[in-house]
């Protein structure tokens, strides 16, 4: 028997489908003859006397989560997400890198600095990369920062504006499509398959309206065995090229071939969502939490 630490703030709590999900994990971990707590930052102390944390929580490395994630990793357990991961992830140009490193396809990708936000640069990005341009600020999430544009002049605005926010600028190639391919990957193995798709006249899974309200799509669920191999194979490496832990890849189907968008780690698992067709997860994710797996 283990003891499980979920750990959690109070907008995990938010969606009930999040809730839902939680519960399950709960209900899972009790009849394999585990327990499962979920801790709040409070209890942060209270890390060393479990076995293993899974955190539910906005990771960053200003965030108390990762905090969390050191105080498990230096004590010995296993951990969701380790400190590496959530490093790597929250950076999108280091997460590129990674994927560059390990070849893993992604959309025509460069790294802009202040000195290449000029019209000229902007003018031979359309060409060699079409139009529009996709521009985002690297050390973001929830689609936040992240733009798609269509001039020159705006892509010098927009660049100048999300430089505030950081040093470098991903500039990326735009991926029609309409929806996103999300695989959970654990340890090294497909852990779910959904579509994220997007909302009408959107070209993101989530936006938001003027007046801040978001805007998503619905989450359809996918058999494992019933989807493309070369979808779980693309996403089963950009998982690797990060670690063995858990991953929400992101990617663009062109015609037969897959292009990573992104590499989440911490990634939203809600009930009837992410697990539609994947009633498994929560068994492998406290197999793998116990030490049983992976
Ligand atoms: N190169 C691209 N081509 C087409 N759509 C993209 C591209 N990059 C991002 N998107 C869309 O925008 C969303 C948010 O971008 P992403 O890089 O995942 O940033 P975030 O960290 O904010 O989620 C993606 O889920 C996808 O729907
Ligand atoms: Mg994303």
């Amino acid at each position: 028997m283990a003891d499980i630490g979920v750990y959690i703030e109070r907008y995990t709590l938010a969606r009930s489908e999040e809730v839902g999900a939680l519960m399950k994990l709960g209900q899972v971990a009790h009849r394999l003859g585990h327990r499962l707590d979920f801790l709040f930052r409070a209890d942060m102390y209270k890390i060393p006397e479990y076995d293993a944390i899974y955190i539910r929580a906005l990771t960053d490395p200003l965030n108390s989560s990762f905090v969390a994630a050191r105080l498990a990793q230096l004590n010995g357990l296993r951990v969701i997400d380790d400190p590496e991961s959530i490093i790597i992830c929250c950076d999108k140009v280091n997460m590129y890198r990674h994927l560059q490193t390990h070849m893993v396809p992604i959309p025509d990708t460069v790294y802009l600095k202040e000195s290449d936000l000029t019209l000229e640069k902007g003018a031979s990005l359309f060409k060699s990369f079409g139009n529009p341009i996709v521009l985002k600020a690297p050390n973001t999430s929830f689609s936040m920062y992240v733009e798609r544009v269509h001039t020159a002049e705006e892509f010098v605005k927009v660049g100048k504006k999300y430089l505030r926010r950081a040093d470098r600028v991903v500039a990326q190639g735009f991926v029609q499509s309409q929806f996103d391919w999300r695989v959970g990957v654990l340890a090294g193995e497909p852990l779910y398959v959904c579509q994220y798709l997007i909302p009408k006249k959107r070209w993101k899974i989530l936006s938001y309206t003027d007046t801040g309200r978001e805007i998503y799509g619905n989450v359809k669920g996918f058999d494992l065995d019933k989807v493309n191999p070369k979808l779980l194979d693309t996403a089963i490496r950009a998982g690797a090229a990060i670690g063995n832990g858990l991953y929400g890849v992101d990617l663009k189907q062109v015609g037969d071939e897959f292009v990573v968008i992104e590499v989440n780690d911490n990634p939203t698992i809600a009930e009837d969502e992410e697990d539609q067709k994947a009633p498994q997860v929560y068994e492998r994710l406290v197999k793998y939490l116990v030490g049983e797996w992976g």
